[in-house]
């Protein structure tokens, strides 16, 4: 049994996530803490909502409430939209927490006792019309980097390249779109991650199996010179975290915040001391490698516009600090996926959102169309046809029919127990032959994360019992030869059991109504599928669950194509 550590990158605070953001991290992380935990091993998976920087403030001014009370608002209003997903996390967090207080501020008096921190005067776009400095987000240009029009100060979308708001081209102010404005001066805190450039590089190189996505991404902007600039770390904010060394105050910086990006992965740790906490367990043999972290294998997910703070930003924080906090052993990204020919947009409200998608269908619809057409080697799209398609397709047709069709069988011919009688011929060995084979792989894909690759292996996995049936026709069998029917449906029955076991990571709902009509708690793993097919006895009563997965009709997708086409209300 292994330990595993998995976080999501953490959503930010500024509102409900659209199914995009969803696809990029929470979703394919809950998919592997689901996996693991079922294959036996000790997970903790922690996710959070980030809550600092402009993002929220810029969000909470629109709503006219103080920026904390609307984060509080936001926190509980994201975490009951997880739960409804499905998302199983151990703990969720917020970045504005007690303890990531403390820990972003030892993280930062470390790197100054390690020399690894700068006091820079610097020039800051300040706005005449806003009266105030305009940091990251609330400033708007042009990329120098790839000439995209909506780069943000801190960031282009576009490009992922990390920018300074004194970087754009014709910048204007994302608060008054006023372009009246002037550079002043004022005192930041630099990391000096060039510095660290040698250990960050060497860090990266020994990670050998990392996707490439990941690696290019981190080696793109390691090498080509400007990407491990020292960055700022500090803001003149009021909502953040204070500036200070440790537990001291840092002269010369009262009334400024860490920069979001800084405190941000720092609440991955800071998480763990929450559920520490709140569950009265050791967060430290998580994180500390001193005491015990070492045996952790730790995983973390994101979408790649998020790969330069988690390869080079996040692990320059940790390797400075020179003390013995765990790192990440394996990044897995992910591309984007678009939403009908363009792209999903939080900013204009573009695309189906979380709560708009459980308010038209439940979350095992979803999580199987976004994870079996995961954006992993490219950019994907949603649209509605191919999601009907998809759930029409595998879940009702191929999986849905599958249980319903069997137990409905056997209730008309031998009632709601499993038939005793007969005995498995070359017919029933070559399935079993067949679904170790699939299981096998299906195992091996799960382990290394290939997410669409597990998608489309557990669908076959489905596909071969159909099949079966298909050939089998335990309704024709049953004319002539009842006893060999009766052993086919208690092989169907005990499918369905092992389908609910394999497919919980996926579709978690529904896998729970298949074991419980079932009626059985055994959700062992199938290491030898001949057994797994048989745990289910003669005599062992079931009942016939309720359809499923409804179809989408054509006039439901027609509606949803039009209600979604605009701009979230
Ligand atoms: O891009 C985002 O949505 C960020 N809120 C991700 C932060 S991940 C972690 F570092 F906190
Ligand atoms: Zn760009």
């Amino acid at each position: 049994m292994a330990r595993i550590l998995i976080t999501s990158a953490l959503p930010y605070i500024n509102g409900i996530k659209h199914l995009g953001n969803l696809v990029g991290s929470q979703l394919p992380a809950d998919l592997f803490a689901r996996y693991m935990r079922a294959r036996g091993h000790e997970v903790l998976f922690l996710c959070a909502t980030d809550e600092h920087g402009t993002p929220a403030e810029l969000a909470a001014a629109k709503t006219g409430q103080p920026v904390a009370e609307y984060c509080a608002e936001l926190h509980e209003v994201q975490a009951e939209i997880a739960r409804r997903f499905g998302l199983s996390f151990d703990h969720f967090g917020r970045s504005s927490s007690p303890q990531n207080h403390r820990l972003t501020q030892h993280f930062a008096g470390k790197l100054a006792e390690n020399g690894l921190i700068r006091e820079v005067t610097e020039k800051q776009v300040y706005s005449n019309a806003d009266g105030r400095f305009l940091p990251d987000r609330y400033i708007e240009g042009t990329c120098p980097n790839c000439g995209y029009e909506r780069a943000r100060g801190d960031q282009c979308e576009n490009c992922t390249k990390q920018l300074e708001p004194t970087d754009l081209i014709e910048p204007r102010s994302a608060v008054s779109g006023s372009t009246d404005l002037e550079v002043r001066e004022t005192k930041h805190l630099y990391l000096c991650q060039s510095a660290l450039r040698d250990d960050l590089d060497q860090w990266i190189d020994s990670k050998s199996d990392w996707p490439v996505l990941t690696t290019s991404i981190a080696k793109k902007w390691l090498h080509d010179g400007d990407g491990l600039q020292d960055r700022g770390i500090t803001r003149d904010l009021d909502w953040g975290i204070p500036v200070k060394k440790g537990d001291q105050d840092w002269p010369g910086m009262q009334g400024k915040v860490f920069y979001v990006w800084f405190d941000a992965p720092i609440e991955y740790i800071a998480c763990a001391a929450e559920w520490a906490e709140a569950t009265g367990n050791d967060w430290e043999r998580w994180w500390r490698t001193d005491k015990g972290a070492d045996d952790v294998r730790y995983v973390q997910f994101m979408g790649k516009d998020n790969v330069p703070f988690h390869t080079l930003s996040f692990p320059a924080t940790i390797l400075g600090s020179r003390e013995p906090w765990k790192m990440v052993d394996h990044l897995k990204s992910f591309n984007y996926l678009n939403y009908d020919g363009g792209q999903f947009s939080t900013s204009q409200g573009r695309g189906v959102f979380m709560d708009q998608a459980l308010d038209i269908l439940p979350a095992d619809y979803w999580r199987w169309w976004l994870l079996s057409h995961a954006p992993e080697s490219s950019d994907s799209e949603f649209t509605w046809e191919n999601f009907q398609q998809s759930v029409n397709k595998d879940l009702a047709d191929v999986l849905g029919n599958f249980v319903s069709r069997i137990t409905k069988f056997c209730r008309s011919k031998f009632g709601e127990t499993v038939p005793a009688g007969g005995e498995f011929g070359p017919d029933e060995t070559a399935l079993i032959e067949t679904l170790t084979g699939r299981i096998r792989a299906y195992e091996g894909h799960m382990q290394a994360m290939e997410v669409r690759k597990s998608a489309q292996e557990l669908r076959a996995i489905w596909v071969a019992g159909n099949e079966y049936l298909q050939s089998a026709a335990p309704w024709a069998t049953f004319k002539t030869e009842p006893e060999r029917a009766a052993a086919q449906v208690r092989l169907g029955l005990n499918l369905i059991r092992l389908y609910a076991v394999l497919g919980a990571p996926f579709v978690p709902e529904a896998a729970a109504r298949m074991l419980s009509a079932m009626n059985t708690l055994d959700t062992s793993w199938p290491d030898d599928v001949a057994a797994a097919l048989t745990a289910l006895p003669a005599g062992h009563e079931f009942t016939v669950p309720e359809v499923l997965f409804a179809k989408i009709s054509d006039e439901q997708r027609e509606d949803w194509e039009s209600r979604f086409a605009g701009q979230r209300g």
